[in-house]
């Protein structure tokens, strides 16, 4: 890669002198709280600021400080982050509150390579805390940052190998001013979202335009490389929504689960236990009413299509429905308490056209 005949200087305070005349209020930008940046930076970890704002508010009210996230419960923790997806993360920011809590006398770690060894934080999230709520000298590095690199150096490494992550992360250490590292950072996730955008940059108002590799190439378009190797799963779900009188059945997922400790309903991937339930008096699946309309969701790996049954058990089955939900593992909720649980977007959006 050879990026020498490119000035440095030049680039980083044209990059920081942008970000100067066009700041954005976000409210994480005016604290140097190391808790309250994890929080935010934790929030935006494939979550673009519009949809992260409304969660970073809801947090910091309930949680204003690590104790306070600490001592909460998972539950809690987690029907806040409802709706946010990738749920390890609600999940590892928890255990971290606690750790720092507990085993830190809560005291945030404040180096890029103590933060690296919390749960969840990675070399982005480590260098965004050190140097937003430290100052220290570390570059950020994510898909803002290998956009605006490969693109106005004329770098074509495959951005999705640990070779190129290497060398981006390289470049972006010689860049950073040594007076001015959150600036720095701040503006490279700005100006790579407002500016530098995947689809359409804009071009005509960048300050970098005359030394842009790819826009002196006519390259913008082709710039970074990306080859995609992950593989999407289709798989369908089958929901069977249980009810008797006021009373639900509720599936908690499991360890090991992207859903874990999140609700939702018996399905029939894990048809033996319903299966089971055709044969006795509950009669189950014979019961079940198929609603018509389906629901995708899409998650990181997998396209999700799910459909509904609903299965009314009459009220003097309660005590057999209790018995084997009990004995399957499932959980009997009241109506009134669903609001409380913490549930995939999916099911949210199901019991929304329940009207609930
Ligand atoms: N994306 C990730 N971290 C961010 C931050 N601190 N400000 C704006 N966008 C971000």
């Amino acid at each position: 890669m050879n990026t020498k005949r490119f000035d440095y200087q030049l680039f980083s305070s044209q990059i920081i002198q942008w970000y100067q005349a066009n700041p954005r209020d976000l409210p994480w930008r005016g604290t140097q709280d190391p808790y309250q940046i994890w929080l935010s930076e934790i929030i935006l970890q494939q979550t673009r600021v519009a949809q992260g704002l409304p969660y970073y508010y809801k947090f910091v009210t309930a949680f204003p400080s690590v104790g306070d996230l600490a001592l909460a419960s998972e539950e809690e923790v987690l029907r806040l982050w409802q709706g946010l997806g990738y749920y390890s993360r609600a999940r590892n920011l928890h255990f971290c509150a606690k750790y720092i809590w507990h085993e830190l006398d809560g005291k945030f770690p404040d180096t890029y390579d103590q933060l690296l060894e919390l749960k969840g934080v990675g070399s982005y999230t480590a260098a965004a805390i050190a140097s937003f709520a430290f100052g220290e000298v570390r570059a950020v590095v994510d898909g803002n940052v290998f956009r605006v690199l490969a693109r106005y150096f004329g770098i074509d490494m495959d951005i999705a190998t640990g070779k190129a992550k290497k060398e981006f992360e390289a470049l972006a250490n010689q860049l950073i001013p040594k007076e001015q590292p959150a600036e720095f950072n701040q503006a490279m996730m700005d100006f790579g979202s407002r500016l530098c955008s995947p689809k359409n940059p804009d071009c005509p108002s960048c300050p970098l335009q005359q030394s842009c590799f790819a826009f002196q190439q006519d390259m913008v378009k082709d710039l970074p490389v990306k080859i995609n190797k992950t593989k999407i799963r289709e798989r369908s779900i089958h929901y069977y929504v249980i009810r008797c009188g006021k009373m639900w059945i509720w599936n908690r997922r499991s360890k090991g689960d992207i859903w874990e400790g999140l609700y939702d309903f018996p399905q029939a991937e894990e048809n033996s236990k319903l299966e089971e339930a055709k044969g006795s008096s509950l009669h189950l699946l014979d019961r079940a009413k198929k609603i018509p309309k389906s629901y995708r969701h899409l998650l990181s790996h997998q396209r999700l299509n799910a459909v509904f049954s609903e299965v009314e058990v009459p009220e003097q089955h309660m005590q057999i429905l209790k018995d084997w939900a009990d004995e399957k593992g499932y959980h009997l909720v009241e109506e009134e308490q669903i609001d409380y649980l913490a549930k995939p977007k999916l099911i949210v959006n199901f019991l929304r056209d329940q009207g609930f």
